[in-house]
């Protein structure tokens, strides 16, 4: 695939980020962890994957502003370009010796995504998308599953744990769905996931609590795999509520009415 040379410069960061990540893992026994929350850590390669990719982006295009799960929001100079990463998805599958986690970095331009790459370093597998290119799996081009039967679907969704989420609403969804679906997963980090619905691996995926840097480059390469995103409320709204559904136009639209019609 022909990479724009800001789609090259996120590659780069990602796959540096990602062998930092590999190696970390390696040793994740000894790894020294700090409690960020209940049931959710952060660990020494999280934070040196985040300034490796902070660093790469910073160096090739200096006035971009940038928000990131360890590190926050730094406005740039240039009001119209954000990035937005994270550095290590999956840090619990991580801290457990998982091989399911990534890295997400997005671009944002006047609010909207641009561009978006996810990498998992454990399969090294490379998610790339940028608006009106498509969306590619390493060298191979990624389109939504094609299923239209729920009956036939595999589902993925991340389910509350301690002290993040509501887990009586995630009961409700999760039981109407399991009657429907032919299977549910829940793998353990968002950011892949989403990547997953757009390699056509899940037919569709909704989850809530989730933040944008879970999210932001899972959205462009859903779209341009050519599937649905949205919130709950079929909005484009999935920063600000938080949650997101997504799947081909036809299980887009089922999980949101499964879904719904749960909690009413
Ligand atoms: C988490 C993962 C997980 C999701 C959580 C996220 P982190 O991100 O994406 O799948 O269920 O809500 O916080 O903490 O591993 O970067
Ligand atoms: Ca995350
Ligand atoms: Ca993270």
């Amino acid at each position: 695939m022909a990479r724009s040379a800001l789609l090259n410069v996120m590659v780069q960061a990602a796959m540096k980020a990602g062998r930092s990540l590999a190696r970390d893992f390696g040793e994740v026994q000894n790894l020294q962890v700090s409690r960020k929350g209940p049931a959710d850590f952060v660990s020494n390669a999280d934070l040196s994957a985040e300034k490796i990719i902070y660093d790469e982006l910073k160096l090739a295009r200096p006035d971009y502003g940038f928000l990131m799960e360890e590190s926050g929001s730094q406005p740039g100079v240039d009001p119209q370009h954000r990035w937005i990463v994270d550095p290590l998805d999956g840090t619990t599958n991580f801290l457990h010796g998982i091989p399911f986690f990534a890295v997400s970095i997005a671009l944002e331009r006047d609010g909207q995504i641009v561009a978006g790459v996810v990498y998992n370093p454990a399969l090294d597998e490379l998610y790339a998308a940028e608006r009106g290119s498509g969306a590619f799996l390493n060298d191979r081009r990624m389109r939504v599953a094609g299923r239209f039967e729920m009956k036939n679907c595999v589902i993925g969704t991340g389910i509350p744990f301690m002290g993040h989420g509501d887990c009586v609403r995630h009961m409700r969804e999760l039981r109407a769905m399991m009657e429907k679906v032919s299977g549910i997963r829940r793998p353990g980090a968002a950011a892949l996931d989403l990547a997953f619905v757009a390699a056509g691996r899940f037919d569709g995926f909704w989850e809530h609590d989730l933040k944008a840097w879970d999210m932001a480059a899972g959205i462009i390469l859903i779209r341009e795999a050519g599937g649905l995103v949205s919130d709950l409320d079929d909005r484009q709204l999935m920063f600000d509520k938080q949650n997101i559904v997504a799947g081909n136009g036809r299980i887009h639209k089922e999980l949101l009415s499964i879904i719904n019609k749960a909690n009413t």
